[in-house]
């Protein structure tokens, strides 16, 4: 077990954040970031401005104020491309990370993927990382094999590698599970998905906000994350592919903005990354996302994975000296506690916990296969942001004790 660890806490954040309270403005105890992240007065300002005196549309406006939405709008893509260690023409707009990932299996997949082929998929992964890849799977007669779990629940990297062959065309793993919080060894997994031939798609979708990325140094193929998660606004997110792996692929979805010419005898279509952004895009989103950019960087991943690190250790800690709590994961998990106290329901005790102001996920996570893994219908999860602290924790721990008084337990 670890012991306990000093935090040196983010100075004051938690005052950047004006979600943060409740209703009648007591302290918001929310332990609910790798759900959603709460959103800082900057990016809330960034985006009313963006839906205010800013606003006009993007790339085909003739007067001034949309030359200068596009010109906001096409940086905030550089800032994107900046942060994410890529290139700007590598930086597609998304909706979100599910979008993101079922545009790579409806353009990538179905161009590439053929009858017999496989894919490997891991068992603690999001149902976005999942699905889209039986409905490709299904239409091309591929197979979906699944790479199993260590003891301490992380993707088991020995077993990918024995179970992989050259019939395998793309390995698709969470770069850091949502319920877990396991961190995959990403060059790890992408070397032996490259030494088969096969492709690596991570989804990052809760590797963005907590550490530090640099898609050349994982060496995957595609990276996709959701802005919600990453203190920015919903409904946009991004998919960073290799140019080369985006030149070749067709478009997503028709409409304007994504064409070169359109003629009723055949439609040329603009290179990537406009081929893959039909319609108008999220474009206030996209601004507030850059401001959100903006705001972790300027904090440093480094220091927020090491600020969310020692609070992790500290509540597990907390956690494993109950002799009825059962933790889920590595001791090393990325910003994410799962775990079970005793026979409580987790959705139980998220309720009882609720009326303390302590916000805690409870259910399946959209993990489903995970929890069929882990022998559970739900776990309780406990996930931390910029402006956690310690006594979101001191909360925690009181408001499980106190479930425990109320079923007798105590
Ligand atoms: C690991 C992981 N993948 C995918 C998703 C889907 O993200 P979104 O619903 O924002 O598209 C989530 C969201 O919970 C996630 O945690």
């Amino acid at each position: 077990m670890n012991a306990p660890v000093t935090i040196t806490p983010l100075a004051d954040l938690r005052a950047d954040f004006p979600g943060m309270v409740t209703a009648d403005g007591k302290p918001w105890h929310y332990l609910d970031t790798a759900a959603t992240a709460q959103k800082p007065q900057v990016v809330i300002d960034a985006m009313a401005r963006a839906l205010g005196a800013d606003y006009a549309t993007v790339h085909r406006g003739v007067y001034a104020r949309s030359a200068e939405m596009t010109l906001a709008y096409e940086a905030a893509r550089r800032k994107l491309a900046v942060f994410l260690g890529g290139h700007e023409d590598e930086v597609v707009f998304t909706r979100g990370a599910t979008e993101a990932i079922n545009l790579v299996a409806q353009t990538w997949g179905r161009t590439n993927l053929k009858a017999g082929d496989r894919i490997l998929l891991s068992q603690l992964e999001h149902h976005s990382n999942i699905v889209p890849w039986q409905m490709v799977a299904a239409e091309v007669g591929a197979h979906i094999d699944v790479c199993p779990l260590t003891a301490d629940h992380q993707i088991d990297l020995d077993a990918a590698e024995a179970m992989l062959t050259e019939r395998h065309k793309l390995v698709a793993f969470a770069h850091v599970s949502n319920v877990v919080g396991s961190v995959l060894d990403a060059p790890r997994a992408a070397a032996l998905a490259h030494k088969v031939g096969a492709r690596l798609l991570l989804d990052a979708c809760q590797s963005a906000p907590h550490m530090a990325v640099d898609v050349a140094a994982l060496g995957c193929d595609f990276y996709v994350f959701s802005a919600h998660k990453l203190y920015g606004p919903t409904g946009i997110g991004a998919l960073w592919a290799r140019a080369e792996i985006l030149a070749e692929m067709p478009p997503y979805q028709g409409g304007g903005a994504m064409i070169d010419r359109v003629t009723f005898a055949r439609t040329t279509y603009a290179p990537p990354p406009q081929r893959f952004e039909a319609g108008t895009p999220a474009i206030t989103e996209a601004i507030a996302l850059a401001a959100a950019v903006d705001y972790v960087s300027a904090i440093g991943l480094d220091r927020i994975h090491a600020h969310e690190a020692a609070l992790v250790a500290r509540l597990r800690h907390e956690l494993g000296a109950m002799n009825d709590v059962t933790l889920f994961g590595p001791a090393d998990s990325a910003g994410i506690v799962s775990f079970a106290v005793g026979d409580i329901h987790p959705h139980d005790l998220g309720t009882i916990l609720d009326e303390s102001n302590i916000a805690i996920r409870a259910g399946h996570h959209c993990a489903q296969p995970l929890m069929d893994y882990l022998g559970v219908p739900a776990t309780a999860r406990a996930s931390f942001g910029v402006y956690s602290s310690e006594a979101d924790i001191d909360a925690l721990m009181a408001g499980i004790a106190r479930t425990r008084r109320i079923f007798g337990k105590g």
